[in-house]
């Protein structure tokens, strides 16, 4: 064995990478709960990879919704890696909500991960790609809808925004970019064709480069942790970080531990909920695509809830249509994600030694995300409008006034300098 290993590092550095990256990548020894969803990440990146792969073996795009019957029928076990994969595409925007949160806690998007956090955000985007043109392969009913009020966005950009062109052109240059997404001049097999060739092939390679570079940039620059402390300012005589520890051994066995009780929870989602009462598969998707049915309330699944509830609460028309705002809207939500490492100018890092305004208000962000979230998944109300107008209001001013701002008008609490907790 050992001559093997040294036959293959010898033409190709495995020791040395599984020692950059592994053994000796030294990580603050008090991560905490929070830390483990960058794991279960990966873990549920490989659940949706291995079960698309199986699914794809069965499903056929050219008669989508009864090759979806007959996956949950007649293939052995084909309810299980289908029920994995729905279930697993909730689990994996559930995840990587958490993680994201995490990095809104404890500062980690801030110099000198900035990169790291593109990259996620990146990543993020490609999620959400990814999501909907899955969303739409089995062709039922709701797979239909949806796509017909996603794709419709892509006319309602406003183009004429860009110098030299009419608000005339911009309708011609919407109408003709929807006709080219779709495929056809109505929603119909070449769609699913296309979205089927994105879903399987286009997107997951996208997605694996970006989770590649994302942790490669990470180890470049190291963990960061809950206190938010630099742990490579304090190096011991041979330059190891007196506040780090091996990844491997020690995390490798602490992360086993949180991947296995995800697993469990998993498990129960997937053999007892496995649509969640409607939120995870929702209920009109059980009957086929009906050009002629429109669901009572179209809505998208709830990972998208809070960009949609924005896009519904923008009704006014200044200057341009509504929807034309709404996009932007949504747009804008997903876009100041990306400017996070430059929005936030508090010195402090980690939500423990910020002041109590600026803890208050990421609460209340976490709190206001939440209720777009269910907004986006019910049927509108006028009292909901206005609700889903007051979140988005402050969804914007969080990330515009509070995180450039709020230090100049509290008191931080002294950072350590060195990390506290862990073994
Ligand atoms: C497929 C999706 C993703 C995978 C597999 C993934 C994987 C990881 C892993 C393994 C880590 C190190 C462990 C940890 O700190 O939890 C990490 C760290 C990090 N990730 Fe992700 N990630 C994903 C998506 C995202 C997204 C969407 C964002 C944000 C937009 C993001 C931002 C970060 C940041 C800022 C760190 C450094 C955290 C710190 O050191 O405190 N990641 N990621």
């Amino acid at each position: 064995m050992t001559r093997l290993i040294d036959w293959v590092d010898a033409r190709l550095p495995v020791v040395e990478a599984f020692r950059k990256h592994m053994s000796q990548y030294y990580a603050p020894r008090n991560f905490n709960f929070w830390y483990i969803f960058g794991v279960l990440a990966i873990v549920v990146l490989v659940n949706q990879l291995l079960t698309g792969v199986w699914l794809t073996m069965f499903y056929s795009p050219t008669d989508a919704f009864e090759s979806v019957q007959y996956i949950m029928r007649d293939v052995q076990f084909g309810w299980l890696i289908r029920y994995m994969h729905a279930v697993g595409a909730s689990a994996f925007f559930l995840v990587v909500y958490l993680h994201m949160f995490r990095g809104l806690l404890y500062g980690s998007y801030k110099p000198p991960r900035e990169l790291v956090w593109i990259f996620g955000m990146l990543i993020y985007v490609a999620l959400m790609a990814e999501g909907f043109l899955g969303y739409v392969l089995p062709w039922g009913n709701m797979s239909y809808w949806g796509a017909q009020v996603i794709i419709s966005l892509v006319g309602a950009v406003p183009y004429e925004l860009i110098p030299f062109i009419s608000a005339a052109e911009s309708k011609e240059i919407g109408e003709a970019l929807v006709t080219w997404v779709r495929g056809d001049y109505l929603l119909s097999e070449a769609t699913v064709n296309k979205f089927f060739a994105l879903h399987v092939v286009a997107i997951p390679i996208v997605l694996l480069a970006l989770v590649v570079l994302h942790i490669l940039a990470l180890h470049e620059v190291g963990s960061n942790n809950p206190d938010g402390v630099d742990i490579k300012k304090n190096k011991d005589e041979n330059g190891i970080p007196k506040d780090g520890i091996p990844f491997h051994p020690y995390y490798t066995v602490k992360d086993t531990v949180g991947v296995v009780i995800f697993l469990m929870l998993f498990a129960v989602v997937v053999f007892f909920f496995p649509d969640g009462g409607g939120y995870l598969i929702e209920k009109p998707n059980f009957g086929p695509a009906d050009p002629l049915a429109t669901p009572d309330h179209i809505a998208p699944v709830w990972y998208y809830g809070p960009y949609y509830a924005m896009l519904r609460a923008t009704t006014f028309d200044i200057f341009m249509s509504a929807k034309a705002w709404g996009v932007i809207i949504m747009g804008g939500a997903i876009l100041i994600l990306f400017l996070l490492p430059w929005l936030d100018r508090n010195p402090v890092k980690s939500i423990r030694y910020k002041g109590w305004l600026s803890k208050v208000a990421l609460m209340l962000l976490a709190a206001d995300f939440l209720m777009l979230g269910w907004l986006g998944t019910q049927p509108g109300s006028e009292l909901r409008k206005f609700m889903a107008q007051l979140g988005t209001f402050y969804y914007f001013g969080f990330f515009l006034v509070v995180l450039p701002f709020a230090h100049r008008f509290e008191k931080s609490k002294p950072v350590p300098e060195r990390v506290t907790g862990g073994h």
